[in-house]
């Protein structure tokens, strides 16, 4: 088969287009699914950088993608809930090959049905940013994916509202969640991104937080989804947070973190990391469930597809190249079957 593959860390360049590879073999639980779409996130970019430029990658050709919609073509003997033929979305897992491939391997415990309104384009660009949001929002942040009512809502910040993430992490909390939304984006067209996904306010994250905070009224917020490197915000992100507050970060930090303002405050710090569950085999089959209800939720019209860009995928290198600018908005999407 074909893929999108390398063989030395580096910049965009090392993406060879394409490669011949060996079609997968399921695994036990696994499936086999002909990929039509996939999407970029910056773990690709951070795997394709992942060592000193130019030196081998550990079993060439690496190949990147978690992030697919696609179509069952092979189940392994153990496979209890899809069938050859199933339409399907996930977003995989790092520690094996992705899906810039015409092909990929899957368990079957992090994957769903995907959504039936949405094309395979659409539906690709859901399932790691919608992971991460609800993973970050519900299961660390304790928020309730039922309450829609917008009385007493506390409010949630998400730093990055823009952003891949930011932008299902704005409409999980408004639309599914019932809280009150602030999101942060520094252009007009970032900033109308987010309002367009129900962001009750946006600030610019260029500016001092928590003086716009207090210009629309606000004396803080009581949750913050960070989607950027702690080192480059935290201490503004603890000043906003009220006490009792919890803020989630999805970025590892690249050095120690002062949490000194959090004690006083009694608040809480907390880690997402889409990949544990299926790193560690830890109930993987949550992530399958969270796809399902987030894929019901699609069709019915509660959340909005976040696809902004569509590229052929022999266009990969261009497309990280937008990744890395910082300034995309929504999600790029590769096609892989036109
Ligand atoms: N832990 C996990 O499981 C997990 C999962 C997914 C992603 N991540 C990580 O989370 C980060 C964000 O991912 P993503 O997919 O949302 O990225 P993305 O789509 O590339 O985010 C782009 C957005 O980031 C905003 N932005 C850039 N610099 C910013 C800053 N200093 N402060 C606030 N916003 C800024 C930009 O908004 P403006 O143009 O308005 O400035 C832009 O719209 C990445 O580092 C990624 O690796 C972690």
């Amino acid at each position: 088969m074909r893929a999108i593959g390398q063989s030395v860390y580096g910049g965009p360049e090392v993406l060879q287009v394409f490669v011949e590879v060996p079609e997968p073999e399921p695994g036990p639980r696994d499936l086999v699914v002909r990929v039509h779409a996939t999407a970029t996130n910056p773990v690709d970019t951070k795997v394709r950088r992942g060592g000193s430029p130019g030196s081998p990658v550990p079993s060439p050709p690496l190949i990147l993608g978690w992030d697919a919609s696609g179509v069952v073509i092979a189940v392994g003997s153990e496979v209890e809930h899809f069938r050859v033929g199933d339409e399907v979305y996930f977003a995989g897992n790092v520690a094996r090959p992705g899906s810039y491939a015409e092909y990929v391997a899957v368990d079957e415990r992090i994957v769903a049905h995907r959504p039936k309104t949405l094309s395979h384009r659409d539906a690709a660009a859901i399932p790691l940013t919608a992971l991460t949001a609800w993973e970050a929002l519900v299961e660390n942040m304790g928020v309730t994916p039922t309450d829609r009512s917008s009385e007493h809502a506390r409010t949630l910040l998400v730093v990055g509202g823009a952003g891949g993430v930011g932008s299902m992490a704005i409409q999980i909390a408004r639309q599914v969640c019932g809280l009150r939304v602030i999101a942060t984006a520094s252009r007009p067209e970032s900033a109308a991104w987010c309002r367009k996904l129900g962001a009750d306010a946006v600030i610019d994250h260029t500016k001092p937080l928590l003086a716009q905070l207090r210009e629309g009224g606000d004396d803080g917020v009581d949750l913050v989804l960070n989607t950027v490197q702690p080192m480059q915000n935290l201490p503004q992100v603890l000043e906003v947070v009220r006490p009792f507050g919890h803020v989630c970060g999805i970025v590892a930090p690249s050095g120690p973190l002062d949490l000194g303002p959090l004690f006083r405050k009694r608040g809480h710090i907390s880690f997402e990391y889409m990949f544990t569950r299926p790193l560690f085999a830890a109930a993987p089959s949550r992530q399958g469930a969270i796809l399902a209800r987030v894929a019901d939720l699609l069709d019915q019209g509660v959340l909005l597809g976040t696809r902004t860009t569509t590229m052929p995928w022999d266009q990969v290198q261009a497309a990280h190249r937008l990744l890395e600018s910082g300034r995309s908005v929504g999600k790029t999407v590769l096609e892989v079957v036109p």
